[in-house]
């Protein structure tokens, strides 16, 4: 989860390098490291922080050369300190790497690498890498068997960009991303593609277990037995005025607001594409959908959904518990893996285990170009453009939107729904930001917050209850509104913050009926629904729509108060403490 890039070219490396890292940051910013080469002379910088924060002590004006490597952190092995951070060396300060993954053996290969004599600097599983490719590179005198030679030693997943002193930048992946960008004025090897996005859309996705050599003008793929391969150059489409914060002080307002498009975007998706997915769906005998975190709770959303207006059966399992539920699944079996990134390593898991079993596997996802959606036998986009707040808001409701459409296609009560609509609806909500953010003011302060809904709203109350936690470090909680009575009321107290999602729909009278027992007890209630009521402390107002589409909108409210409970309590709410956006780790 951490963020690599390698850079070799006509430009200053350090120049082009801290703006790849400030893009591709979302996936760890615990700290920060670069490496750039000149006249043979490798130079390392690297300090504790996010980009911004480092940036003048990392003195890049003071870093010549057009060859170089770039790092952001999330620690694993080791804590957060500068000697942890990346690039890390070998014992001769002749070869400097940066890694992505995990190390499973390090420890054993450490030990073995300080036997013969290697001296080890910092705690990471990360450093063996430097160490083993100077030994096969002082054994082979040859970048590419020293590569090959590395990999064969190294278990567990990775990505790394290794510069030699020969001027030669070389790369392996291993079960994590690497992206070559071919430019006109120098190649970057990357995480991602927004590490190279400003430069080049001219991109190769490297396969598992490829090897990349690269220079200024020539890029040469080989196999991990060192044989050439031959991968399609992909063109790449996202605009770079999309990962602006434009007038937003954070991505992750400027992605809660850009909900009055995208969502109108993904219910326009492919209708061929869609019917690709009912075909597979329909033939198949067991249906799992799996999904981490908020794709997760997309996931719930949906099997409420199907339940409700389908005659199809399905099983939703979080993807981190799929491997211990995964023995119906056979030929006969489709795992529907919901991801935004389409990079979770736990999703990719999921689908690597439905394969082994023969099942098909369609995937949700917003990159086409990820590994999840590679893996797929067809796979649909939410389009919603680049999400880089690490708490998902644009790609939830993107995701819903794809769902809202499968079902209509598999149930014979079709939801009317009006895209045109979506955006003067959502512009409705967004309407109640200043009430929602003197809510926050006033109830920053405390511990506890829960969130209660029956049938639809339930999942997202969940997802509710995650956005406050990831973003404002407050305990919420989810509540399936009937199940208060069966625990949770023991914690109710005096001003204890219940939040109830009750659009006036079959679930309204039964959930109000839990609120009652709530007021009763002292709690502060603010309601979420288009129908106001006496019991509310606090009312948002929702406009009045479909009543199966309430889940959509009422999840903005949640989402703002998040957002604004983050800035309340001086958190940032692009980047929340201990998280990355994508969780390519298991
Ligand atoms: O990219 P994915 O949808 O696979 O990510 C899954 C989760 O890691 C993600 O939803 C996470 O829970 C978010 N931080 C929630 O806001």
């Amino acid at each position: 989860m951490c963020s690599i890039i390698g850079y070799t070219g006509r430009f200053g490396a350090a120049s082009v390098l801290i703006g790849s890292l400030k893009r591709m940051e979302y996936r760890g910013y615990d700290s920060v490291g670069m490496a750039t080469m000149e006249s043979s002379k490798i130079l390392v910088r690297k300090d504790v922080g996010k980009v911004i924060e480092v940036e003048k002590s990392l003195q890049l004006d003071a870093m010549p050369g057009q060859i170089g490597i770039g790092h952001t952190r999330w620690a694993t092995h080791g804590s957060i300190n500068k000697i942890n951070a990346h690039p890390h060396m070998d014992c001769n300060n002749n070869i400097v790497v940066v890694h992505n993954g995990i190390i499973e053996n390090y420890k054993q290969l450490k030990v073995d690498l300080q036997n013969n004599g290697h001296v080890f600097k910092s705690e990471t599983d990360s450093e063996v890498i430097a160490h083993l490719i100077e030994c096969h590179y002082s054994k082979y005198n040859d970048v590419k068997q020293a590569v090959i030679e590395t990999c064969k030693n190294l278990k567990g997943s990775y990505a790394f960009v290794v510069i030699f002193k020969s001027g030669l930048v070389a790369g392996a992946r291993q079960d994590e991303p690497l992206i070559i960008g071919l430019g006109k004025d120098g190649n970057f090897i990357s995480s991602d593609v927004l590490g190279f996005i400003e430069y080049t859309d001219q991109s190769i996705f490297l396969d598992n277990q490829d090897i990349v050599i690269l220079n200024e003008n020539n890029v040469s793929i080989y196999d991990f037995n060192g044989n050439p391969v031959s991968r399609d150059v992909t063109q790449v489409a996202w605009e770079l005025g999309d990962i602006d914060k434009g007038k937003y002080a954070h991505y992750t307002h400027k992605e809660i607001h850009e909900q009055q498009y995208s969502i109108e975007k993904a219910f326009g998706i492919q209708t061929e594409s869609i019917n690709k997915f009912i075909d597979v769906i329909l033939k198949s005998k067991n249906i799992f959908i799996t999904g981490s975190g908020t794709s997760y709770h997309c996931a719930m959303l949906a099997k409420y959904l199907l339940n409700k207006l389908s005659d199809i059966r399905t099983e939703i399992v979080m993807s981190s518990e799929f491997e211990y539920m995964s023995r119906l699944l056979d030929e006969n079996s489709v795992l529907i893996a919901i991801s935004q990134s389409g990079e979770t390593a736990d999703v990719l898991h999921a689908a690597k285990i439905a394969k082994q079993n023969h099942a098909k596997i369609l995937s949700i996802i917003n990159i086409p170009t990820s590994s999840l959606a590679r893996f797929s036998d067809h796979y649909l986009t939410i389009n919603c453009g680049p999400e880089i707040g690490v708490a998902a808001t644009k790609s939830f409701t993107g995701q819903l939107a794809i769902f809202y459409s499968i079902v209509n296609k598999l149930s014979s009560t079709r939801i009317e729904i009006k895209f045109s609509d979506f955006s003067d609806i959502i512009n409705e909500v967004l309407e109640q930001e200043s009430h929602i953010e003197k809510i926050a003011e006033d109830i920053k302060k405390t511990k506890d917050i829960y969130i209660l809904g029956k049938s639809l709203h339930y999942p997202i109350g969940l997802e509710g209850s995650l956005k406050i936690k990831e973003l404002a470090y407050i305990h919420a909680e989810g509540i399936a509104a009937g199940e208060i009575k069966h625990g949770p009321l023991a914690l109710i107290e005096n001003n204890t913050v219940v939040i109830v999602l009750n659009p006036s729909d079959d679930t309204y009278t039964d959930t109000l009926n839990s609120v009652y027992e709530m007021k009763s007890r002292g709690a502060t209630i603010i309601g979420i629904s288009n129908q106001t009521n006496e019991i509310y402390d606090y009312f948002i107002k929702l406009p009045t729509i479909n009543k199966l589409l309430y889940p959509i909108i009422e999840i903005i409210p949640l989402q703002i108060l998040s957002y604004y409970l983050a800035l309340k309590n001086n958190a940032n709410p692009d980047y929340p403490r201990n998280l990355a956006k994508s969780v390519t780790v298991r």
